[in-house]
């Protein structure tokens, strides 16, 4: 132990609660709500979930509501599937297991714009949370709570549950301590501005309010987060990302922005890595990132000195980047936020702050709206996550994609999409491995031609404007379509195996 236990719980009535994962885990009774710390599989309660399938293993029929901040590590997702024990699932995941069973009807999903959670749940649009399960650096003397790697839903949880379980885990450093910054709302007619004007603002506790009558068990544990590791940087990836930057020249030369840009949002995987990492090899400086999540690149812009501040609700680096990180974490600690979800990506503050959101699309239409979570449709793969608070808030919207999937047999740039996340309305920049379409001040009919000429794979190129030709044809509307062909490259693909 690198610090001794009396430095973590900071009262002899944390010493009181302390208790095994499995007495812990007794608590959770069949039918409950459990909200979860955790968000992009990282801080989240991973001893207390663990006992808790064990005994589902062994034959007991137990079902919970399991709401979390975002996606959380298999010991929440893979376990408690495997154990037949949820029957609720809500806001994100990015679960394998946990996705089979939600695409067979096995369990209920709700997919939701992840600011909208926490308000959800003290709206009472939700069932209240019994039991939280949240991981901690420590215990203060007053029974507060200091968070450790993500904050995601945990203020919100703890105030709602009943019941606080709380993992103190010995892996994540002390040092971490001063980099949560919590505030929280309150419901309308009584909510007041948020304070925050610049990425680097601090406007809350350093702790999440908690208290010692809700503690119902501390469990010491040293399992360290199962972060995803990040796929090499492809050649598509650095092209995507090169046509980021070369859109955010044209932005500078155009003097709408400088060349620290405004504070950037990126989504997560691999992609959206590698447009980050591209940015540490341009001329672009004193970067900032009001962001939800993390990941290698962001680190390295702050180490490169390209980036200066980043506000974020959680830090999910790779396996590799999280252990550097954490020796790491003096340098760090100034130059990094974390705030609860419900303020990372805040819709008052995203616009405020006029940033710059860069997320993934599985496919985007000719009109230029753009599908991020269903494969053909009806196939869920992840969730919306908080590419919509950010999307349709921020000052600069982008969407990236590779322009064929499934090895070329696939086109990501469509006629017509076959499931809407995002639409026309906020889609500004669509941007593929083969260019980038500015879309802002284009009519439908215009952004059809940018999209198809700019964006799609010279493979589908003609069949595309083909179809909007056709389009125009036998209708001059606004939008044109052949409603009885839209969806036909889909059905296609699903009868053939290829699009072409
Ligand atoms: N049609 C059918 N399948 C497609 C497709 C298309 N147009 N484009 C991609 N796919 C498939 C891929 O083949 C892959 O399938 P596999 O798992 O069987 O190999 C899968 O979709 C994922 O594609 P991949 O290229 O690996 O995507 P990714 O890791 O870059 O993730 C999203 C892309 C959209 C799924 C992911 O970014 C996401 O979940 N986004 C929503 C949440 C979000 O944006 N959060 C942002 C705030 S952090």
């Amino acid at each position: 132990m690198e610090n001794g236990l009396e430095l973590r719980l900071r009262s002899p009535k944390a010493f009181n609660l302390i208790r095994s994962a499995g007495e812990a885990a007794e608590m959770i009774k069949d039918g409950m709500v459990i909200g979860v710390s955790g968000f992009t599989p990282s801080g989240y309660p991973k001893a207390v979930p663990l006992a808790l399938a064990e005994r589902g293993k062994y034959g007991e029929k137990l079902k919970i509501d399991l709401y979390t901040g975002a996606s959380v590590g298999p010991e929440i997702d893979t376990a408690l599937t495997e154990a037949g024990m949820i029957r609720r699932r809500l806001p994100y995941h990015t679960n394998g297991t946990i996705r089979e069973k939600i695409n067979d009807g096995m369990i209920e999903y709700l997919d939701m714009h992840l600011s909208q959670c926490p308000q959800y749940v003290n709206y009472g649009m939700l069932k209240k949370v019994d039991v939280a399960i949240v991981e901690a650096l420590a215990i203060t003397e007053d029974g507060n709570l200091i968070p450790t790697t993500a904050i995601g839903n945990s203020p919100t949880f703890i105030k709602s549950a009943d019941k606080v379980i709380v993992e103190i885990n010995l892996k994540k450093p002390l040092a971490m301590e001063g980099m949560a910054d919590i505030y929280m709302t309150e419901n309308p007619p009584n909510r007041k501005p948020i304070p925050i004007c610049n990425v680097a603002d601090r406007i809350g506790t350093t702790y999440i309010e908690c208290g010692f009558d809700k503690i119902a068990a501390i469990v010491i544990t040293d399992l360290q987060d199962r972060t995803r590791p990040l796929s090499e940087e492809d050649e598509n990836s650095k092209k995507i990302s090169k046509n980021i930057i070369k859109f955010f020249d044209s932005e500078v030369k155009s003097g709408r922005l400088s060349k620290s840009l405004l504070p950037l949002q990126s989504g997560v995987g691999s992609v959206a890595n590698a447009v980050l990492y591209g940015l540490c090899d341009s001329e672009y400086e004193d970067l900032t990132c009001y962001t939800e999540v993390v990941q290698d690149s962001m680190l390295d812009l702050l180490r490169a000195g390209k980036a200066k501040m980043l506000s974020t609700t959680a830090l999910s680096p790779s396996p590799i980047a999280l252990e550097k990180f954490l020796e790491e974490i003096d340098f760090f600690k100034e130059k990094i936020i974390l705030r609860p979800v419900e303020i990372s990506n805040n819709p008052e503050v995203v616009r405020r702050l006029g940033v710059i959101s860069i997320n993934t699309a599985i496919e985007a239409d000719i009109y230029g709206n753009v599908n991020s979570t269903h494969i053909m449709g009806s196939k869920l793969m992840n969730g919306i996550g908080g590419s919509g608070d950010f999307s349709r808030n921020g000052s600069i919207t982008i969407f990236s994609t590779v322009s064929t999937a499934k090895g070329g047999r696939i086109s990501s740039i469509v006629p017509m999409v076959s499931h809407v996340d995002h639409t026309e309305h906020e889609v500004m920049v669509l941007v593929t491995e083969q260019g980038f379409a500015d879309l802002r001040g284009l009519s439908p009919k215009e952004r059809a031609i940018k999209i198809i000429e700019n964006c799609a794979h010279p493979d589908y190129r003609e069949a595309l404007m083909d179809y909007f030709k056709r389009s125009c044809e036998s209708a001059a509307l606004q939008t044109p379509h052949i409603l009885e062909e839209a969806l036909s490259w889909h059905s296609q693909f699903m009868e053939t195996g290829s699009m072409k």
